[in-house]
């Protein structure tokens, strides 16, 4: 199977799985697994954070800190499709009575930012306390312009609110823009970090703050049942991803791009450029959508059944083969469609 629905979708490495296999562990709840605390210590220093702790996933790294910044009755700001929000099943208001308070998104990711600060609420009874702004980067495969981001910070710091980055991706923005990771993430008090999308980990994210959240953080985890004992052998994959697995993200952008160039090509489809690793397509009406999806599912290639607007996503899992062979279906079946219609006008 050539599967383009995720870069969740990547199995680790034959070289990622010794390095598992050989990970000394200790019991991370008692923070004495050697390779957990390592990790934590190397990733927190390059990301330029005074501490880092460990998760299961990314919903579970993003939503110990929403309850670490947050109260009941207290909000966060944040865009109305990025995943904290609309992806992570509610849990900061159904296990923290955290209301989020959504804004209508730009095509590039960004919102605006007087509309922000408009939904910032006054100290008034009435309301709940506005405590967090918490963005995401890459979104849907955009990198987020860093002006954007720090003038949302600036106007967050103006009104003493913490700010929480969801940067599942955020190693795609680091290779995209050829920036350091502790830039990226400068302007932010927290920020969550994926290792089992395009880094190809089979498990795993990483929570990144100062010592003091790093540490409510830490009991929410254990209270969400987040706490794992002997980690190290997730710690080891995520290590392994961290030296081997992120300057090779530029290829999956590659590839996503020569994707999308291809494909704008034929007729039927209306393709958005790729900036990372994503590439999406639009069909025409919902029969195109359903045939090309079921003709490449017959060729072995996975895409997603669903939408007329679908994500097809690049990763380590994809090789220059798969993706001629990808592109060829994709001409055969734009080639076949076009004949149907031509034949069903005619
Ligand atoms: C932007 C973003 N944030 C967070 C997550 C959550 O990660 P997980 O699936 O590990 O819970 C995802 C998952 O796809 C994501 O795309």
């Amino acid at each position: 199977m050539i599967d383009y629905r995720s870069d969740t979708v990547t199995r680790p490495t034959e070289a990622m799985r010794l390095r598992m296999a050989s990970a000394q562990v200790g019991d991370d709840v008692f923070q004495d697994d050697p390779s957990v605390n390592a990790f934590e210590a190397k990733v927190a220093e390059q990301a330029g954070k005074a501490a880092a702790m460990i998760c299961a996933s990314g919903t579970q790294s993003n939503l110990c800190a929403l309850l670490a910044h947050c109260g009941r009755g207290e909000e966060y700001l944040v865009g109305q499709e990025y995943h904290t929000y609309r992806y992570e099943a509610g849990g900061a208001a159904a296990l923290g009575g955290i209301v989020p308070q959504t804004i209508e998104m730009e095509a590039d990711g960004t919102f605006s930012l007087a509309t922000m600060e408009r939904r910032i609420k006054p100290d008034d009874p009435h309301f709940p306390v506005t405590r967090l702004v918490c963005l995401e980067n890459t979104h849907c495969g955009k990198v987020i312009p860093s002006a954007w981001l720090h003038e949302a910070i600036k106007i967050a710091r103006e009104y003493q609110l913490a700010s929480h980055l969801d940067g599942a991706r955020i190693f795609n923005a680091v290779v995209a823009t050829q920036k350091e990771l502790s830039e990226l993430v400068a302007p932010f008090d927290s920020v969550s970090i994926c290792f089992s999308k395009g880094l190809g980990c089979p498990i795993g994210s990483v929570l990144l703050g100062d010592e003091d959240f790093i540490r409510r953080a830490r009991r929410w985890r254990k209270m969400l049942g987040g706490g794992m004992r002997q980690a190290g052998i997730v710690a080891a994959a995520m290590d392994y991803a961290l030296d081997h697995h992120v300057e090779r993200l530029a290829d999956d952008h590659q590839r996503a791009q020569r994707l999308a160039q291809a494909l704008s090509a034929l007729s039927g489809l209306v393709v958005e450029p790729a900036v990372t690793n994503m590439v999406y397509i639009q069909f025409a009406d919902a029969r195109q959508a359903a045939s090309c999806a079921d003709f490449m599912a017959k060729h072995n290639v996975l895409i997603p059944a669903q939408g007329l607007r679908k994500r097809l996503v690049t990763h380590i899992d994809i090789t220059d083969a798969g993706l001629a062979r990808t592109i060829e279906l994709f001409q055969i079946w734009s080639d076949t469609n076009k004949s149907g219609l031509s034949r069903q006008n005619g």
